[in-house]
């Protein structure tokens, strides 16, 4: 706890030196079993995860780990401004969406790890550019207390979103910046077609009280009562909603709802790239892929070896698109531009 609770503080837009070193406490940091080496990673998905993983990463290898956590958009933003000079080595978490793009943008290096043969293929890259480590379903946080204030329902689908009761009450990400509210901006094309889909997005627009950078950020809003109804991955608010945030009530659109396949994957030139596939190695293994759920961190896992956490099980039965990953990272920086056009027009 004492090293999470000095590592795992977030500094928005700069490095988060989450050195598993710093508690002082971890004397088996002061002998690295692989030769002092250290690795650079940006993290996507949330902050208590990313320091337990690493302390327990460092337990096993010895190899030191610098992480700062970004949302999607940000880390791609990060890793096209360092291509050049790339600063860190592997990117870990958020939709898959985005490394499918950074892929495409020749941002990635591949890498097949031996570990990743257990790997369902629906959770991985076919050329081996990046692997799934987790999977989570999209969904409405909406908070009990407000609905019953005014005497509504939680919504039920998409549909539902654009009632005059949710005027002002809705809170989601940026698609620009967010991994999760880019799901949504795809699963909304995916099920309309585009250009009833950025029609849809335009009328939301209208409904909602702001975009945050982050997409664990609505579900959190939901539940301190900010708005009745935030839009997120629906196991992050499983996570506030058992960290005290009662009013919490979770719902999935009966249309159907979008999913990310959360991945881990190496950054082309980054450095130390051995210790990155060691990383990679070890974070696709049985007791990795467990550590999360530990720090709240509930989505299902990709490792068929590996125990998912209990609290996912009330999202069983969620009705999900078939949602196309490679469409959705191909046509990324194109419908997040034509989204931006179409709310502003
Ligand atoms: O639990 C954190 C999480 O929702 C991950 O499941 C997801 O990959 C990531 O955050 C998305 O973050 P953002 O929307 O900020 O890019």
């Amino acid at each position: 706890m004492k090293l999470q609770k000095v590592c795992a503080v977030s500094l928005a837009g700069l490095m988060l030196l989450a050195l598993t070193g710093c508690g002082g406490g971890d004397k088996k940091a002061a002998a690295p079993k692989d030769g002092g080496k250290k690795l650079v990673m940006y993290w996507g998905a949330l902050d208590d995860w990313m320091a337990k993983d690493i302390a327990e990463f460092q337990k096993d290898t010895g190899i030191k780990v610098e992480a700062v956590r970004m949302s999607s958009g940000e880390t791609i933003g990060r890793i096209k401004a360092e291509k050049a000079n790339p600063k860190a080595s592997i990117w870990f978490g958020g939709p898959a969406d985005g490394q499918i793009q950074a892929k495409a943008d020749g941002l990635l290096e591949k890498y097949v790890s031996p570990n990743a043969a257990k790997i369902p293929d629906k959770f991985k890259d076919k050329d081996g550019y990046w692997t799934g480590v987790y999977v989570g379903y999209l969904g409405f946080a909406s908070n009990s207390k407000l609905l019953k204030e005014k005497g509504v329902e939680a919504p039920k689908s998409w549909q539902d979103l654009l009632k005059p009761e949710f005027k002002g009450q809705i809170i989601s990400a940026n698609p620009g910046s967010s991994g999760t509210a880019y799901t949504m901006l795809a699963t909304i094309i995916q099920l309309k077609g585009e250009k009833d889909g950025l029609a849809y997005m335009k009328e939301l627009n209208k409904q909602m009280k702001n975009y945050q950078k982050s997409g664990t950020a609505p579900a959190r809003l939901a539940g301190q009562g900010e708005c009745m109804v935030g839009i997120s991955f629906l196991h992050d608010a499983i996570k506030y909603r058992e960290e005290g945030m009662k009013d919490l009530v979770l719902t999935a659109p009966s249309e159907g709802t979008g999913y990310e396949i959360g991945a881990v994957s190496i950054i082309k030139g980054g450095p130390d790239q051995e210790a990155a596939k060691k990383f990679i190695d070890w974070c696709l293994t049985k007791k990795a892929q467990e550590i999360g759920q530990t720090t709240g961190s509930y989505q299902f896992l990709t490792n068929p070896e590996a125990t998912p956490p209990k609290q996912a099980a009330e999202l069983n039965g969620t009705k999900l698109i078939n949602y196309d990953f490679p469409w959705a990272g191909a046509h990324r920086s194109e419908l997040v531009e034509k989204w931006d056009k179409a709310i502003k027009s």
